[in-house]
Formats: structure tokens, sequence, C-alpha cells
């Protein structure tokens, strides 16, 4: 080949280096900018729960599912996902405070998002699925099952009820409940 050729390929793939190079910078930017802006980032809790005795665990049996306010001022909202239906069905938590969001599932892998909000995770059986998020809207946003978890996937919802700050009344327990569920 003669050295022009050869020049014309170097070229060439110097030009389709440089293309390559831009292309993944510009995505490493907008994951960063999706991250550091926007607040969307992967889900980075592991925290471990044996999902054959979650409902005999400590923190997600029966009773202690729904919102709960802390000892120490956190208010956290405890969901069981399972096929196929969330344990409650409805949440109250408050607008424009700092709430948590816990999940786990006994069962099979399941996801949620809040409709509305930036809040997505999956739920998976052993893990503790956990959200932290501040909700700027007040109103019943529907929270469906994401991820097919079987025959009644569709069927799979639930209501975060979002309050305004002064309407949120927890009890003596520090628990709240929707009135209607
Ligand atoms: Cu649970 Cu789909």
């Amino acid at each position: 080949m003669s050295d022009k050729g050869e020049e014309r390929i170097v070229r060439s793939e110097l030009r389709w280096g440089a293309v390559t190079i831009a292309a993944v910078s510009l995505i490493m930017l907008m994951v960063i900018f999706a991250g550091v802006a926007m607040h969307i980032n992967p889900p980075s809790n592991i925290e471990r729960v044996n999902p054959q005795d979650l409902h005999l665990s400590a923190e997600f049996t029966e009773a202690n599912l729904g919102t709960k306010v802390e000892a120490d001022g956190q208010i956290t909202a405890r969901i069981v996902a399972t096929q196929f239906a969330f344990v409650p069905r409805c949440v109250v938590l408050p607008a424009d405070t700092p709430v948590t969001l816990r999940l786990s599932s006994p069962d099979v892998i399941h996801g949620i998002l809040v409709s509305g909000t930036n809040v997505n995770t999956m739920v998976v059986p052993g893990y503790v699925a956990q959200v932290h998020t501040v909700f700027r809207k007040t109103g019943d946003l529907l929270m469906p099952c994401h991820e097919f978890c079987g025959l009644g996937h569709s069927e799979m919802l639930a209501t975060v009820r979002v309050v305004p700050r002064d309407q949120f009344a927890p009890g003596a327990d520090g628990r709240v409940a929707c009135a209607d569920q």
C-alpha cells in the first residue's frame, strides 16, 4: 500500500477514535449531571434480610408496616411487596419533609416507582430496598409494581398519600395510616 493510502487510514482511525472519546465523554457527563443535579442514582443500599421469615422478622412484621415516626424524628414507611399486592396498600407521608421508604419482598423480584417523582427501585427478595426522598406535591400518588412478577402483576399497586405537613398527624405510637384503607 502507498504511504498516501496508509496516511488516509490512520487519519480515519484517529477521527473515529475522537468520535468515540467524544461520545463516551458525553455519556459520562450526562450520567454525572443526572446524579448530581437531578438526583437520579442507582439504589446503593445493601442490607440483607431473610425473605423466608420476613413476616416474623423484627422490622417487617405486619404490625410494624406502614408509616411510623421514629424516636429520632425520622419518618419511615415500611412496605412488603408480595405477589400480588403491597402491604399496606396505602401509606401516608408528609410533603416537603425528608422521608424514607423501606421495602422488601418475601417471594419474587418486584419493583416500584412513585408516579411523578424520582422514586424508583427494584425490590429483590433477601434485600431491603431503601429510598430517601422529599415529596414536593400533595395528593394521592400511584405506586405501581413495575417489574413483571407473575399473572397478577398488573393488579399490583399502592397509593402514596402525600399530605401537607400540618395535616400529618401521627398517633401517640408515632403511626399514621390511610383512613379509608
Ligand atoms: Cu409485583 Cu409486578
